[in-house]
This record gives C-alpha cells, structure tokens and sequence, in this order.
C-alpha cells in the first residue's frame, strides 16, 4: 500500500508536470547549416550508426566527416519534390566544393569530472533513443534528457532491479567519477 505522504507527493509531481514545470532543458545552440535529422534518419531511413559509428566501439559516439557527406551528397544533389531541400543540398555542395570544414556545435556536454561511454549501453541494448528521445522526428537537434546525476542514478537502479547479477558496482561514485 502506498503511503499518503508518497500520494502527497505524487500529486504535487503530476500537478507541476500538469503546469510544465519540469527542469529547463538548454536551447539548441546555433548551427552552420541546416542538418535535419528527421529528414536523414526518419524520411530517408539511415540508420544512427551508420553516422555515428563509434557509439559501438567507444566513450564518444562521433560525428560524421565532410567524406561521409560526401560519400552520398556527391550523387544526392537534389529533392525533385522541394526546391527549399534542394537549396540546403546545394549549400552544402558549396562547401564540400570549397574543402571547408563544417565546425557543428555542441548539443549535449557533460561536466569533465563525469566519465560516460556510449559503449556499455549500447552493448547492453539501450536505444539511442531512450536518452537521446525520437531523434529521427527531430528537425533540429536539441537535448531531451536532463543529462543530471540523479537521472543516470535513477536508470541505474531500474537496471539493477531488472539484472542484479555483476551491476552493483553501478552506483559506486569511481564508476561514474574517475
Ligand atoms: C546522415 C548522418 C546522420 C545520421 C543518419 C544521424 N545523425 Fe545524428 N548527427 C549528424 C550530424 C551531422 C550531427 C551534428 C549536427 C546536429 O547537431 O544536428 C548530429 C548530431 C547528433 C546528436 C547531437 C550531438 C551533440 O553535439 O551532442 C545526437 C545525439 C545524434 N546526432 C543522434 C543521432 C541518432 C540517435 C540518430 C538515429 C536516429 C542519428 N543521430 C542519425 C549526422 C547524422
Ligand atoms: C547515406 C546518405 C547520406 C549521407 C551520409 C548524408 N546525407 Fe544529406 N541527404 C541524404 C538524402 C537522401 C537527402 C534528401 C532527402 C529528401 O529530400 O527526402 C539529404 C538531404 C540533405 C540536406 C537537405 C535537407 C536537410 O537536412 O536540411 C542537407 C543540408 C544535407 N543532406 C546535409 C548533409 C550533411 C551535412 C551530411 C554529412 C554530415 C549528410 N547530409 C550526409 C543522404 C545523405
Ligand atoms: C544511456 C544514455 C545514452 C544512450 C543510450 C546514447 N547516448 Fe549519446 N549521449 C549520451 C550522453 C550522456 C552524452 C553526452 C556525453 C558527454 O558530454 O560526454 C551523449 C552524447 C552524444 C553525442 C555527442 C558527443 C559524442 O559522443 O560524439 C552523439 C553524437 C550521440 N550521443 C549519439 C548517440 C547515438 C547515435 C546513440 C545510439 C547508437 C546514442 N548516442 C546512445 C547518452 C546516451
Ligand atoms: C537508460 C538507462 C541508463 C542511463 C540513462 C544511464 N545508464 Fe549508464 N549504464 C546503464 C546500464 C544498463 C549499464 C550496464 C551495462 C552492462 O551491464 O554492461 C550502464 C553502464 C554504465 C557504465 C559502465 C560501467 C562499467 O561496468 O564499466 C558507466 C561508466 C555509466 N553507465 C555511466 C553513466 C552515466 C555517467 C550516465 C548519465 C550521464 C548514465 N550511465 C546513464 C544504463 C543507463
Ligand atoms: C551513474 C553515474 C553517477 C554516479 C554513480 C555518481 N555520479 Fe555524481 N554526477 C554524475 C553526473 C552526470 C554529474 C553531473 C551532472 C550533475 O551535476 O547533476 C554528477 C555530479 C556530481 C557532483 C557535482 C555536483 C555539482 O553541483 O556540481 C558531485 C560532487 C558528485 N557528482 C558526487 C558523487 C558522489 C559522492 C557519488 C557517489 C555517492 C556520485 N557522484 C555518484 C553522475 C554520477
């Protein structure tokens, strides 16, 4: 049985949700050109690592190079249905054309004094979406998870709870603070 001080509590929770007050997220920083996601990963179906391949081999998932634009923009010039898709490709043809170096900013960052991989949760079957939300309906990228230490430590113990075998060391603060 639910005690009446966890009710209180999740009636104020669902009262404040009710009146948006969730902790601010920051604002997509400024890009250089316009990169949509919904278009790559949702319209033309390319899947998240054949972009950003390192998510299963390391700490940093990566971001792709000007050759893996390249790589298919030196055929895909155009949207016969949209002029304004069209424009942004030949945006960018403009710069791959110049050898230019396209510096995208940064969406997500932790503190330095936090060690993540992407590795390990990839590994252990974790969707990109399920801390990154539905990336492929994004038109610009933006932060959807809190990205706090409550929020790695609540996911941890769900974790815990479902696998208990070889995970307690999950919560130790070295696993996350090296
Ligand atoms: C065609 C290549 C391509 C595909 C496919 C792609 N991405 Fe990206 N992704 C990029 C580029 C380029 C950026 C940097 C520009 C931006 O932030 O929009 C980026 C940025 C990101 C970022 C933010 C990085 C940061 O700075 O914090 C995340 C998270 C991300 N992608 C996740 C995904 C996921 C999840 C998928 C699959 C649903 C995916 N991407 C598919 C090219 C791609
Ligand atoms: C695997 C193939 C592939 C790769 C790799 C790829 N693109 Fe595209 N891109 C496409 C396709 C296909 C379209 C057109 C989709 C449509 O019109 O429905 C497109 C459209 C675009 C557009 C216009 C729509 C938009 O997103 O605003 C831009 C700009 C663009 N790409 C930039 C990039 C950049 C920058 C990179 C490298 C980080 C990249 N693309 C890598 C296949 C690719
Ligand atoms: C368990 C949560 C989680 C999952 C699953 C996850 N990410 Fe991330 N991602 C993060 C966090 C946290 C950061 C910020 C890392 C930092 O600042 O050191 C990040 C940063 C990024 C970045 C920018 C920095 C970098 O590592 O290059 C990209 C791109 C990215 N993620 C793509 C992906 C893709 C693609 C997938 C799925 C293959 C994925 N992520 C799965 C939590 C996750
Ligand atoms: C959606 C769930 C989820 C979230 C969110 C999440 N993790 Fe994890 N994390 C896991 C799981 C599951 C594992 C264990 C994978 C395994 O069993 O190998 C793991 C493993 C790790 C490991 C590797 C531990 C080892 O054995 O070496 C580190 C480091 C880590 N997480 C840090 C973080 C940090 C930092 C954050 C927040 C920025 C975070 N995680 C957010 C689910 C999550
Ligand atoms: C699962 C990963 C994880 C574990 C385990 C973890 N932390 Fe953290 N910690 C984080 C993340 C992510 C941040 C940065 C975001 C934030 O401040 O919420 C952080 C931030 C901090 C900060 C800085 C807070 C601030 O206001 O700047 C301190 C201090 C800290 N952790 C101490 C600890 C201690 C002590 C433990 C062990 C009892 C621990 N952490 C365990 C992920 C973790």
């Amino acid at each position: 049985m639910r005690s009446p001080l966890a009710g209180l509590a999740a009636a104020v929770g669902g009262a404040l949700a009710l009146l948006g007050c969730q902790p601010s997220l920051p604002p997509p920083p400024a890009q250089p050109i316009v990169f949509s996601h919904r278009i790559h990963a949702g319209k033309a179906g390319i899947g998240c690592t054949s972009c950003h391949g390192f998510a299963e081999r390391g700490p940093v998932a990566g971001i792709p190079s000007m050759q893996r634009c390249e790589g298919c923009h030196k055929f895909v010039r155009e949207d016969p249905a949209s002029k304004e898709i069209t424009a942004q490709i030949g945006v960018l043809r403009a710069i791959l054309a110049q050898g230019t170096v396209i510096e995208w900013a940064r969406v997500h960052r932790l503190p330095d004094h936090v060690y993540f991989t992407h590795e390990r949760h990839v590994a252990a079957g974790i969707r990109c979406q399920e801390c990154h939300g539905e990336v492929e309906q994004m038109e610009v990228m933006h932060q959807v998870s809190p990205l706090t230490m409550g929020w790695c430590i609540a996911c941890h113990k769900r974790k815990i709870a479902e696998h208990p075998a070889g995970r307690a060391h999950l919560l130790d603060c070295w696993n996350c603070h090296k």
